[in-house]
């Protein structure tokens, strides 16, 4: 006998595809054979960007350690032969990218693959606190305490929907067009998206003038929705 499961009915109505007319015409001439290039998503090496090889390289050596040693050996053979055959200078992993690679594993307390505090490594969210009180300047300093590192943005955003939607009544205001990320995570959590234009940068009347027309169309989508709230 088969048994029906009740699944989270927040789940079935959350919606994280972009829709709309152009996905759907987008679809449409795709199914004609039409080369299409989604750019609604900010996935800059789909549109041929190349890696960015940086991080790739900090993140490989920090995995594998033991590599650092060997680039080290590499870039030694590379100064004192002046030449390595085929492998250019370029291709070497630089001298910044081994020492940030050892300092990192250094303040790893637990070392790499293994859980470290919950909120992210002290070391790291020291390095915020200080980035972020060099960008604001002097006023509040920023404290690594109450900095927490999360894996990427959405996680970030789906913890602080998660808190702050106690219930059905609870609305959050969202610029639109959005990224579907706050609808869904809204969605899921059981509360309201209160949309509103994020227009002040297209109408710039001029001191004072934006700022201020900005605020009546958050009060104006405000209202509009306020007679759910009562
Ligand atoms: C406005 C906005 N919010 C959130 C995200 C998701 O960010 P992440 O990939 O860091 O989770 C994106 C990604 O493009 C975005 O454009």
């Amino acid at each position: 006998m088969s048994q029906q499961i009740v699944v989270n009915q927040d789940i079935l109505e959350f919606e994280y595809a972009v829709r709309g007319p152009i996905p759907q015409k987008a679809a449409e001439l795709k199914t004609q054979g039409k080369t299409i290039i989604p750019c609604n998503i900010g996935n800059p090496q789909a549109l041929g960007q190349k890696p960015i090889s940086f991080y790739r390289q900090v993140l490989s050596l920090v995995e594998e350690p033991s590599r650092i040693g060997r680039e080290r050996k590499l870039n030694k053979l590379l100064k004192d032969s002046g030449g390595l055959g085929d492998l250019a200078e370029k291709e070497l992993v630089s001298d910044y990218v081994l020492d940030l690679s050892d300092e990192i594993l250094s303040k790893l307390q637990t070392g790499m693959g293994a859980y470290t505090e919950s909120k992210g490594p002290l070391f790291i969210r020291e390095a915020i606190a200080a980035y972020i009180d060099k960008r604001d300047g002097a006023g509040v300093p920023s404290n690594p305490d109450n900095i927490f590192l999360t894996n990427g943005a959405s996680e970030g955003v789906r913890f602080l929907i998660e808190m702050l939607i106690a219930d059905e009544k609870d609305g959050i205001m969202v610029p639109v067009p959005q990224y579907p990320l706050y609808s869904a995570s809204i969605r899921k959590c059981g509360g309201v998206q209160v949309s509103y234009f994020h227009i002040h940068n297209v109408f710039d009347l001029g001191a004072g003038h934006r700022a201020h027309l900005f605020l009546v169309w958050l009060t104006r989508s405000l209202g509009d929705i306020s007679g759910f709230f009562q």
